[in-house]
């Protein structure tokens, strides 16, 4: 009885999700929906971006989870910000990654990226404009990943989720924020032209792809009581496992063990 009724709950949250969501990006192709997404940020509305985030107080809240250490930036050594916006997560990136810790600015928006580079006026994050679906950096390139209110510009997070564990390395680490699908997220979804994600669906989302679902966080406990904020997550990509006689192999003194002549995989990521 009780299953009943919740899968009653459930579908019932469903269907007033399809109908009260932003359905625009169900509707276009993807070429159509993402050039309106680009002309979007390109646009105006890109323009204020870095007030509505203060405003909302998203990236004041981001900035306390990093000072705070409930994420620890300290930890990585190359770390990749997907959709840097007007640089809101970057900003907080430079305050707690070590400092010589590489940091990357990705967008599908260069005039973002543009944005983000004079209002952060550093010379140290490196800027790449391209689709998260399809980023041109090698694999294992990074070990760590932020992305803030990104994912719920595509349609189906698989393709961007299986990059983030494409060029993350083994044991590396994504903090996760996308929009849920609560009642200020289907208002958000109206205004960002994007979806909205339930928990659940995007846990298994991350599941297919070999992300574990670490731990969830929260801004803070009225975020949590009233689920504002939206879904925050940290998810790891598991360490390789090594069996056991790999291990002991790798143990011993490599006598043919020579430096790459070429390099070619010890180049720095494109830019
Ligand atoms: C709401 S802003 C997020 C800014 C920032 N990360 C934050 O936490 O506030 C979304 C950003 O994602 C970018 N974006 C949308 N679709 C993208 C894609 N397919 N690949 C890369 N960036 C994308 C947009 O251009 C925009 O700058």
């Amino acid at each position: 009885m009780k299953n009943a009724v919740r899968n009653l709950k459930k579908g019932a949250k469903a269907q007033v999700r399809k109908l009260a969501e932003f359905r625009g990006i169900k509707r276009q192709s993807l070429t159509q929906y993402q050039s309106s997404v680009r002309k979007l940020y390109d646009g105006p509305r890109g323009a204020v971006l870095k007030f509505s985030s203060i405003i909302s107080l998203h990236e004041p809240l981001m900035g306390a989870l990093f000072r705070s250490g409930r994420f620890d930036a300290s930890r990585f050594s190359r770390i990749l910000d997907v959709g840097s916006g007007a640089g809101q997560i970057i900003r907080h990136l430079l305050k707690t990654a070590r400092p010589e810790a590489e940091i990357v600015g990705f967008d599908l928006s260069a005039e973002m990226l543009r944005r983000a580079r004079e209002r952060l006026d550093s010379p140290r994050p490196v800027f790449v404009a391209a689709d998260m679906m399809q980023m041109p950096f090698r694999d294992a390139s990074f070990d760590c990943i932020t992305c803030g209110y990104v994912l719920e510009h595509i349609p189906d997070p698989l393709p961007g989720l299986s990059e983030f564990a494409r060029v993350l390395k083994p044991g590396g680490v994504v903090l996760l924020l996308a929009t849920e699908d609560s009642l200020s997220g289907l208002l958000t979804s109206h205004t960002w032209k994007c979806r909205t994600f339930s928990r659940q669906e995007l846990r298994s989302a991350c599941d297919n792809v070999g992300l574990t679902w670490q731990r969830e966080l929260w801004f803070t406990r009225v975020h949590q009581l009233l689920r504002l904020g939206g879904i925050l997550v940290e998810l790891h990509k598991p360490e390789l496992q090594t069996a056991p006689e790999d291990a002991a192999r790798s143990a011993l003194p490599q006598q043919n063990a020579v430096a790459c002549s070429s390099h070619a995989c010890c180049q720095p990521v494109a830019q």
